[in-house]
């Protein structure tokens, strides 16, 4: 009997020393608990991949990987240095530093709501999917200019990640860990970035009545009820005030397509046409997410208004929706009003959700 005991006390010694089993890791249970999203009513559903199911175990494992500064060369960056939640995962620069303090020709985008997404990612819509832009940043040299072996290498004999990547996607061996998990889990994370309980909401859902003021806003946003048609609405549709297409809304103006500072959509499509166009991004939050536009031109919400009552700048495939905004001479009071209706689309519950804050801290 002590022999027994003895013997196997030696094996698990072996076992535990043998240096084909360092980072061994089959002894944590793989049990992932599946992942509810909770989708307001007035949303679609989101398409999740089927090679990429939420779990919490997947969706904790992401949050700690965003607010990480692992994944930047010099450990002083994350995801979220650039995408900060009180901001709607915006952050308040025109354009976005890197790790090299050297700044990027874009805006840093809102994260809400990203997962319904449906057209490809950043402004020129370029990436597919989630999992696929997480991806990026990390070797990107005007972002987080890392290298993915080296965040890997750091991830494996890290004293927390190897069991957090067990837990989410059953690895045996810290060895296992691979870019593609990291980014499958971040996108996870991002798929419950969620924002449907602003003010506006609330209206719809009868808890909360518009200002006068912020009615009338709403109504030249939409054109409702007879009220003179501010076009906002042919882009910025319900419930995201978004589309997932690309336009060209009269920033700039140019006497040959070629001309464009930043050909966005074009260099995707290799169409002259599409040449200066961008994504209408979601408007929910907006009033968080200053400055404004994909190169960050407009301060504020009035200067935005003020692009559109001008009626924009001529250019051959300017939206013709643009130009028409000047024709119902938008008084000041009604420039107002259309921005107290944008900031009825703030939740402040969202920016505010502990669940999606720096899990550091
Ligand atoms: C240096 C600042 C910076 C860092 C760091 C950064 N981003 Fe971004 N992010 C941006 C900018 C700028 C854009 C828009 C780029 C474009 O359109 O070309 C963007 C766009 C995005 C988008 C597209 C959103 C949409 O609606 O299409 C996602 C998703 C995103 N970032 C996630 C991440 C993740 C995940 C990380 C970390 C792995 C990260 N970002 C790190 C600046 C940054
Ligand atoms: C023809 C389609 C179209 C119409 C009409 C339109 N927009 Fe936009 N909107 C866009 C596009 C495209 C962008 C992004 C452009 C860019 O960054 O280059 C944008 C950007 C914005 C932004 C900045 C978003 C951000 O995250 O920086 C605001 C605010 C905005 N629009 C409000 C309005 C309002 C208010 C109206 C009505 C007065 C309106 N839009 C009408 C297409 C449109």
């Amino acid at each position: 009997m002590k022999k027994v005991v003895f013997f196997s006390f030696l094996l698990t010694f072996f076992v535990a020393c043998n240096p084909d089993d360092k980072g061994g890791l089959t002894d944590i249970p793989y049990n992932p608990t599946p992942y509810t999203l909770s989708i307001p009513s007035q949303f679609p559903q989101m398409d999740i991949p089927a090679d990429n199911p939420m779990t919490t175990e997947g969706v904790e494992l992401g949050r700690f990987l965003f607010y990480d500064k692992i994944l930047s060369s010099n450990g002083t960056m994350s995801c979220a240095s650039c995408h900060l939640p009180a901001l709607s995962f915006t952050d308040a620069n025109a354009t976005s530093k890197g790790v090299d303090n050297i700044a990027g020709r874009r805006s840093s985008m809102a994260l809400e709501n990203v997962g319904f997404v449906t057209k490809g990612l950043f402004w020129d819509g370029r990436s597919k999917t989630l999992e696929e832009q997480a991806l990026l940043p990390v070797e990107d040299p005007i972002e987080l200019h890392n290298k993915w072996t080296q965040v890997i290498e750091k991830l494996k004999v890290h004293a927390d990640y190897p069991t957090r990547f067990r837990k989410a996607f059953g690895i045996k061996n810290a060895s296992e860990i691979t870019k593609e998990m990291a980014a499958k889990a971040i996108a996870q994370f991002e798929r419950t970035l969620i924002s449907g309980n602003a003010k506006v909401d609330k209206i719809f859902r009868r808890e909360a009545e518009f200002t006068d003021d912020e009615y009338s806003g709403y109504l030249l946003f939409f054109n409702a009820a007879g009220a003179p048609d501010a076009q906002c609405g042919h882009c910025h549709t319900t419930p995201f005030y978004n589309s997932n297409d690309f336009f060209n809304n009269g920033l700039d103006s140019v006497a040959n397509l070629a001309d464009f500072k930043d050909l966005g959509r074009g260099v995707i499509t290799k169409r002259s046409l599409d040449n200066g166009k961008f994504r209408a991004p979601s408007l929910r939050n907006i009033e968080l997410t200053a400055p404004y536009m994909h190169d960050g031109r407009f301060k504020t919400l009035e200067e935005v208004v003020e692009h559109y009552a001008s009626g924009g700048h001529y250019a051959e495939n300017i939206d013709p929706f643009i130009p028409q905004i000047k024709d119902i001479r938008l008084t000041t009071k009604q420039k107002r009003q259309i921005v107290l209706f944008l900031k009825t689309l703030t939740d402040t519950s969202f920016v505010n959700n502990p669940a999606f804050k720096d899990p550091f801290n």
